[in-house]
């Protein structure tokens, strides 16, 4: 059963309680309902996904109540900080590079390198991230592929009894999602239009690119720079050799000059939780061990299997 609780005190109080046991909540933000978990836990995170019917792993928006919180997971520019001084609290999530130290789990931004932070500006959603103070990785509530959801009923529609609450704060006021721009690069690239205009991000910082007319925006799911081990990686493993590091799922195979296991337990919500700190660790330890590349064990399509091969599929395919 999905609670529908009020957000007051002791509705928040709760959803803080939920949030820290590893539970799902959904939340109102300005723009849409988000479907909150804490971001620091990668179990968590992968049961977004699981929840959404994600087919891949699209990287996530964190939440934070302020400035600061946001800045200590992100290494801001000189843009960044004028686009936070002026338009924070509100509808704009920026992507800037992970701090190396940041607790925030791999899973949260699909394994990249970048992290995307955003500070909402409804009092329900900053009164949730200032009692919980930790950084909440929230897509929007709704199953993948439909519209995102705009009031606590929206989200029960798509997520009944998929998630632990939804905290009720009416219908969102922007009602469409945040505007992403990516600070990743010399020059600021808009991901995505939304609720903040062009026209007030260019205000504060000058033209922004991939704004044009031709309404062509660079794909984040597309993203060249998507985590890929430098070592090769081999799919659908059923046997491996001692030169090979071996990312296994259940039970491993023997022999290997390296092992990581997703879950020894064959879950599929422990091995999305895990994939992308494996793939970093056999890519770091492999070659220590005089191991040339990776074999991956196969990962059953079923629930969060599809994602996880998909995201194989891809670090095993032509750079
Ligand atoms: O208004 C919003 O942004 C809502 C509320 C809940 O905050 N959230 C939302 O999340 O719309 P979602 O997951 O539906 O969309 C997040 C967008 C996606 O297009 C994703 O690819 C992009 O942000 N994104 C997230 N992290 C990124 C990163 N590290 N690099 C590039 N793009 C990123
Ligand atoms: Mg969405």
């Amino acid at each position: 059963m999905t609670e529908l609780l009020a957000a007051d005190a002791p509705g928040i109080a709760l959803a803080v309680s939920l949030l820290q046991a590893g539970e799902l909540v959904a939340f109102c933000t300005e723009t849409v309902y988000g479907l909150g978990a804490d971001a620091t836990n990668p179990r968590a995170v992968a049961a977004v996904f699981a929840a959404k019917q994600r087919p891949r792993f699209n990287p996530l928006i964190c939440h934070y109540p302020d400035q600061d919180a946001a800045f200590a997971d992100v290494v801001p520019n000189e843009t960044a900080r004028r686009l936070a001084a002026s338009l924070w609290p509100g509808p704009l999530t920026l992507v800037l590079p992970r701090r190396p130290q940041s607790r925030v789990a791999l899973l949260t931004a699909a394994g990249l390198d970048s992290l995307a932070v955003r500070v909402p500006s409804h009092p329900a959603a900053s009164a949730l991230l200032r009692a919980l103070a930790r950084p909440v990785a929230a897509p929007s509530a709704n199953r993948s592929g439909t519209v995102s959801p705009t009031t606590a009923q929206h989200v029960l529609d798509g997520l009944a009894d998929r998630i632990a609450a939804v905290l009720d704060s009416g219908p969102c006021p922007v009602g469409v999602e945040s505007t992403v721009l990516d600070l990743t690069d010399h020059e600021p690239v808009l991901l995505r239009p939304g609720g903040t205009t062009l026209e007030a991000i260019e205000a504060e910082i000058g033209p922004v690119h991939g704004a044009s007319s031709s309404g062509v925006l660079r794909s984040p799911g597309m993203m060249a720079s998507h985590y890929a081990p430098s070592l090769p990686l081999r799919l659908d493993a059923v046997s491996v050799s001692v030169d090979e590091a071996l990312l296994a799922f259940g039970t491993p195979l023997p022999g290997a000059g390296a092992t990581f296991n997703l879950s020894p337990s064959g879950d599929p919500i422990e091995a999305a939780a895990r994939l992308f700190v494996g793939l970093r660790v056999l890519d770091a330890t492999g070659p220590v061990h005089g191991c040339k590349r990776i074999a991956a064990m196969p990962v059953p399509s079923a629930g969060l299997g599809h994602a996880i091969n998909d995201r194989l599929r891809r670090a095993a395919g032509p750079r």
